[in-house]
């Protein structure tokens, strides 16, 4: 392997690769948002432009969107696709059982609707991804800018009966101004720690009216694909309950490589 990408971009880009083998001639796959994705889309933009692989991309931001038209995809919204047969997407954390927190990168919605209809969601991730419990990482909740500080007052409040460590709730910022997300919403991350019933949480924080969704994602992951920096990959499949190791070998010097984005 030569010496370009570092150790997490090599983790990122290697998971990206082996989750390509998930997809086939003709398919049509949801594409994730966030760096991990990133890359997932420039592999497949490779496997369409070399070797003449068919593939219809549903983008889950407008960012992966642009990104899948540059590298040559061919681009349909969810309406025009319907249903997926697979979508592949980062994550902030995923536990054992393969439940995730996502919408680090604030197009949790889409990314929800996008996952939940495809016939499998494939979880490309590094290895800090992993974590026993969720959590860790602050829970992204996309609320209406409408009432957001009420609502915001509405989430502490049920926090304060739920099992969870931390209670802050803190607005998203772009600047100094509020983060708006693709479909014109804000983003409250809340700061939890340690999560012991996400299924619940994620149920209780969608019943506040001006929660649109939160960025828990129960029982939609059916496959996770852990990269590691020295090229080795491990493919976990929930539903199969197999665990696979796998090494993926390239050379960083080629087009793939030339312009990171994200
Ligand atoms: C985007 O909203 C998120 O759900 C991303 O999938 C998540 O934040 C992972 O992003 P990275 O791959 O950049 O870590």
């Amino acid at each position: 392997m030569a010496g370009h990408l570092s150790p997490i971009d090599t983790a990122k880009f290697v998971a990206a690769k082996r989750a390509c083998d998930f997809v086939e001639d003709g398919m049509r796959v949801g594409l994730g948002t966030g760096s991990t994705a990133a890359w997932l889309v420039r592999c497949l933009g490779e496997l369409v432009n070399r070797d003449g692989l068919r593939i219809t991309g549903v983008p889950t931001s407008a960012r992966t969107a642009e990104l899948a038209r540059q590298v040559g995809l061919k681009v349909v919204s969810l309406d025009e696709a319907r249903w997926l047969d697979v979508t592949i997407d980062g994550a902030d954390e995923f536990d054992p059982e393969l439940n995730l927190i996502k919408g680090g990168g604030g197009a949790l919605l889409q990314e929800k609707i996008v996952a939940t209809a495809s016939d499998r969601m494939i979880v490309i991730a590094d290895r800090s991804k992993q974590v026993d419990t969720l959590g860790a990482f602050p829970l992204p909740a996309e609320v209406v800018p409408f009432g957001w500080q009420t609502t915001k007052a509405l989430i502490e409040e049920t926090l304060s009966s739920m099992d969870v460590l931390g209670e802050s709730v803190s607005l998203r910022l772009n600047g100094d101004r509020p983060y708006v997300t693709d479909e014109g919403n804000h983003i409250l991350d809340l700061h939890l720690r340690r999560i012991g019933n996400a299924r619940q949480l994620a149920l209780i924080l969608n019943q506040i009216p001006g929660v649109v969704e939160n960025g828990l994602f129960i029982d939609i992951c059916d496959v996770v694909v852990i990269g590691h920096g020295d090229g080795r990959v491990e493919v976990r499949d929930i539903n199969a309950g197999t665990r696979e190791e796998d090494r993926i070998a390239f050379v960083d010097d080629d087009n793939l490589f030339s312009d990171l984005g994200d």
